[in-house]
């Protein structure tokens, strides 16, 4: 039960998928090429928790980063509530608790926040399929 599989390759360009893993829900986004021109194009020295977008992904089995699937714990890391997507001031994730504004790659911009969403243990085991845990 620690583990599970996820099909991201039945989520849709600029859709986002909400598993539940250990109790805690998991996004996993579909990202679309703007969306992930934006989480690129950051200077991360002007970050509160500094991590490039790459740094925040996993490669798949030919060995290169797929950055379209952007996989995270969707809880808040202030309060932990769960973030809303599509929203805030950075295009990426918005917690209405407090008012922490995440990027498109989960990076905590703006708000209360200490630091990004967290990225799971995962691996692809097939072109389209990961393992969470
Ligand atoms: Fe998200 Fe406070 S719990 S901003």
């Amino acid at each position: 039960l620690g583990s599970i599989d996820i099909d991201v390759g039945k989520i849709g360009e600029g859709e986002q998928l909400k598993v539940l893993w250990r109790g805690a829900p998991v996004f996993v986004r579909h990202r679309t090429a703007a969306e992930i021109a934006e989480a690129e194009d950051v200077n991360i020295d002007i970050l509160p928790d500094p991590a490039t977008d790459d740094s925040r992904l996993v490669p798949g089995p030919d060995g290169n980063l797929k950055p379209q699937y952007l996989v995270m714990v969707g809880v808040c890391t202030h309060f932990g509530c769960v973030p809303v997507g599509e929203a805030g001031d950075y295009d990426g994730w918005y917690c209405p608790c407090h008012g922490s504004h995440y990027d498109t790659s989960g990076r905590i911009r703006k708000g209360p926040a200490p630091r990004n969403l967290v990225v799971p243990p995962y691996a692809y085991t097939s072109d389209t399929v990961i393992k969470v845990g």
